[in-house]
């Protein structure tokens, strides 16, 4: 599989005089004066997820230009060889199979026409595990959801093993039961190392009826060990005895859980990238929350959109036009960073997902064969619910000195039956995207907005376990296109490293008070943490 960088395409200079010439100055105001076809050329229907995208600096030639970089990077052949398993995942010598996890049982017929039989066979096989592995997991599930005595889940793990789950546990309350009282289970979420988090959580549980989740792909993050240990002290000093029945392991380390003492275990497999693996047995938590069809139609409504990203052209392939625009505004306008404005407030938690989505994934200063790279990478993602943010950074994003594209996510039905309030959501949805983009040219100084500032609008009918799935991806599959323009492994994460071995090599210091070889501001530091 060829994979050419942006930069060394013959269309990249093209580009280049194409911001010079037109993108720099490009008013999107003037844009909808010039066409009034722009909403429709600019918007499209995708699996569950409406896209305006016409608010954006960017015009049919530079969408065209941008297509033909996507074609002269090889990211249609770059997406096969994902789909297909080969190891894109170079550095670790691993597939990069997610889509693997939502294909339905049936696709496994189709596994014959697979480029060549190894790979039909292999495909097959590891399809095979996926599916004896969901029914597995469903029937637990299924079994945990009906049992009376069990009120409480825990699930300890960070990073990929919480992030996923914890965002669509809450995204999709509106399908969950979480009340004891009505046989429901409280979902509970601890990630962090900070003992405040596990020790505010432990008084309000019950040791008969609390059900630990160990979430940890590689069994060895020390967080996530460090929090199983404590609860497992906890359920012992508290009476309990019965671990298989209290505490089950989602890991890609059977071993590891089982030397631990956790005999029930649901497991996934080193091509599952972490924060990519909801999908798997790490989606337990979802599943508990929302029943076993519930994530079946989750996993289907995330299939729905691989099949757009797979077959769709890639002019009316949302994830591809998504990332254009984002290697656009990165690497041409200079923009650093993109706001997230879920206006759904079970969305609250999408923010921090997409952000280990995008910066673990494409945080990356050197291409896939180590060259280091001339231009920039992965944008700072953040954001907040809207119209909480409209309260304290829109202002910025309205008059600030930086230009960041906002991405605004909506649900046209609300879940709730509070009169008016959906409306006026809504409503200010469209308004902060008009105003960012209209602005006010008639008042001067402090009351002047610029606008022409760039938004997407990405739309759902409603927030249900399918259309999360097609949702989150979505995103997944945007970032995978944006790496495979920048050239980059999308799928490793040595940057976490370096603090993690250093963080082991402080921990002792704390206790001896040895500072040799540190440099001043860690001595000094540590020095008075001891004192
Ligand atoms: O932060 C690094 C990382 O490896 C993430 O990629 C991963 O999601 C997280 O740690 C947790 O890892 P594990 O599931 O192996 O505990």
């Amino acid at each position: 599989m060829a994979r050419t960088r942006c930069d060394r395409t013959a269309v990249w200079s093209q580009l280049q005089t194409a911001y010079q010439t037109t993108g720099k100055g490009f008013d999107v105001r003037t844009a909808f004066a010039q066409d009034a076809q722009r909403f429709a050329r600019f918007s499209q229907e995708a699996p569950y997820v409406f896209a305006d995208l016409s608010k954006n600096r960017i015009d049919v030639e530079t969408e065209a230009l941008l297509l033909t970089l996507a074609v002269q990077c090889g990211v249609e052949e770059h997406r096969e060889a994902m789909f297909a398993g080969q190891k894109i995942n170079t550095t670790e010598q691993r597939e990069v199979w997610h889509t693997l996890l939502r294909n339905p049982a049936v696709a496994l017929v189709h596994s014959a026409q697979e480029a060549t039989e190894t790979i039909a066979i292999h495909k097959a096989t590891e399809q095979a595990k996926v599916h004896t592995t969901l029914d597995a997991m469903l029937a637990y599930a299924e079994q945990l959801r009906a049992d009376a005595g069990i009120t409480d889940v825990v699930n300890i793990g960070i990073g990929g093993s919480d992030l996923g789950p914890q965002m669509a546990v809450l995204a999709l309350d509106a399908f969950a039961n979480t009340d004891p009282a009505k046989g429901g289970k409280r979902l509970h979420f601890v990630s962090n190392v900070d003992g405040h988090e596990l020790a505010a959580k432990l008084p309000h549980l019950n040791v008969e009826s609390t059900v630990f989740l160990i979430a940890s792909k590689t069994f060895t993050t020390i967080e996530t060990m460090t929090n199983a240990a404590s609860a497992k002290t906890w359920f012992e000093a508290q009476g309990g005895t019965n671990i298989a029945r209290h505490f089950a392991a989602l890991t890609t380390n059977v071993a590891a859980a089982n030397a631990f003492g956790i005999t029930t275990t649901f497991g996934f497999w080193d091509w599952v990238g972490g924060r990519y693996s909801m999908w798997s047995a790490i989606g337990l938590p979802i599943a508990i929350a929302i029943g076993a069809q519930g994530f079946r139609d989750f996993l289907a409504g995330a299939h729905a959109m691989d099949e757009h990203f797979r077959t769709a052209p890639l002019a009316s392939n949302l994830p591809v036009r998504l990332a254009l625009l984002d290697v656009w505004y990165r690497n041409f306008h200079g923009f650093t960073s993109r706001s997230i404005a879920p206006y759904h407030s079970a969305l609250k938690r999408l923010p921090a997902y997409l952000q280990q989505l995008e910066m673990e994934s494409n945080g990356k200063r050197v291409d896939a064969s180590g060259e280091a790279l001339p231009y920039g990478t992965s944008p700072v993602l953040w954001g907040e619910p809207g119209t909480n943010g409209q309260h304290a950074y829109f202002q910025m994003l309205h008059q600030g000195t930086d230009v960041v594209p906002l991405e605004f996510v909506a649900v046209k039905k609300a879940r709730h039956d509070l009169k008016g309030h959906h409306p006026m959501l809504l409503a200010n949805a469209l308004a902060q995207a008009q105003a960012l983009m209209v602005g006010k040219e008639d008042a001067g100084g402090h009351k002047h907005f610029t606008g022409n500032r760039p938004s997407t609008f990405l739309l759902l009918d409603d927030l249900t376990p399918a259309a999360l799935g097609a949702l989150i991806a979505l995103q997944e599959h945007r970032v995978f296109v944006s790496g495979s323009l920048w050239g980059i492994n999308s799928f490793d994460q040595w940057g976490v490293e370096l603090g993690k071995v250093l963080a082991k090599d402080i921990e002792p210091r704390l206790a001896s008070g040895d500072v040799s070889g540190l440099d001043g501001s860690t001595a000094g530091l540590l020095a008075r943490l001891r004192a």
